[in-house]
């Protein structure tokens, strides 16, 4: 039984298996099998808001012919207090595989355990997987091997998409710079856990200067609302714009993983002149998950 629970645990093999045949799906993609998952049932339980992640995941599914039920948790009784594990137990008796959004990563971590199903953390307060797969598979079909890149993400370091990006950098062997002020850094311990090339600092100049990718996301993650005053205020200087993009290589990527907030982690116009990039980004979402899927159930 394969799960995606986090990229930490995903060996560099195994990623780059995903990140093959995400290349091969979406080149066939109207003309491959859809047979994989015939006469199974998959649900997406969602405790979090998800534009991409539900519509690639539903449409990803579907595509390998599985029926698929999404359970927004507030509707089930797990939004009422029923425990994670029995919640797990009674999905595991039924269906075949389970998606995931939620807050706390131990949360999938003891769905995937007492269910039994082939899981897929779909975003936790602390990883960000799927996203980070389809991204490096944006990378790759546009510039290349992923050896010896320069990633730089700027903004609130300390959330789940720059900490998977943490992971994948230890794997796959390319420079990750995070640029984020004291406060939004990822946690020391988990720096020195993942070991890898990543670089942490308050200077954006320095992070970003000849760097082949720029990435940021929104500087308020789910879950964090209560603090936004203190977020827009702390993370102000942190913006991927027309200044920050001059310093980088000529050719860099401008990658956004989605929902975007102009004026804020990104502006508009900088935003714009690099949307194909980035609405790349989310249809890759697709194909990456379906590789995903296909690893985990092979
Ligand atoms: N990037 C991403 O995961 O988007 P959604 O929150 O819309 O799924
Ligand atoms: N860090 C963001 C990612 C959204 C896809 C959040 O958790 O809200």
């Amino acid at each position: 039984m394969k799960n995606l629970l986090s990229l930490e645990k995903l060996e560099r093999n195994d990623m780059e298996t995903i990140l093959g045949r995400a290349a091969v799906f979406k080149r066939d993609r109207a003309t491959h099998s859809r047979t994989l998952l015939a006469g199974q049932t998959w649900a997406l339980i969602f405790s979090k808001s998800s534009t991409r992640t539900r519509v690639s995941f539903e449409v990803g599914l579907r595509e390998f012919g599985a029926q698929v039920m999404f359970l927004s948790a507030g509707e089930i009784q797990l939004g009422r207090g029923e425990p994670i594990k029995d919640t797990a137990r009674v999905m595991g008796r039924m269906i075949h595989g389970a998606v995931i959004r939620t807050f706390a990563q131990t949360d999938v971590e003891e769905f995937a355990r007492y269910s039994g199903l082939p899981t897929v953390n779909a975003l936790t307060d602390s990883e960000h997987p799927c996203q980070i797969l389809a991204d490096i598979f944006t990378i790759t079909e546009r510039r290349g091997p992923m050896t010896g890149k320069v990633v730089t993400f700027i903004g609130d370091g300390a959330c789940n998409v720059p900490l998977s990006w943490v992971f994948a950098a230890a794997r796959l062997g390319f420079e990750l710079r995070i640029a984020a002020p004291k406060g939004y850094q990822p946690p020391a311990e988990l720096l020195q856990r993942a070991g890898g090339n990543v670089v942490v600092t308050e200077d954006i100049a320095a992070a970003v200067r000849g760097a082949d990718v720029l990435y940021t996301d929104v500087w308020v993650s789910m879950g964090k609302e209560q603090e936004s005053a203190q977020r827009l205020h702390d993370l102000s200087r942190y913006q991927i714009n027309d200044a920050v993009v001059k310093l980088a290589r000529p050719d860099a990527l401008v990658m956004h993983c989605l929902p975007a907030y102009r004026g804020k982690e990104i502006d508009e116009a900088t935003f714009e002149a690099h949307a194909d990039t980035i609405f790349t980004q989310a249809e890759n979402r697709l194909h990456a998950q379906k590789a995903i899927i296909h690893w985990m159930v092979s």
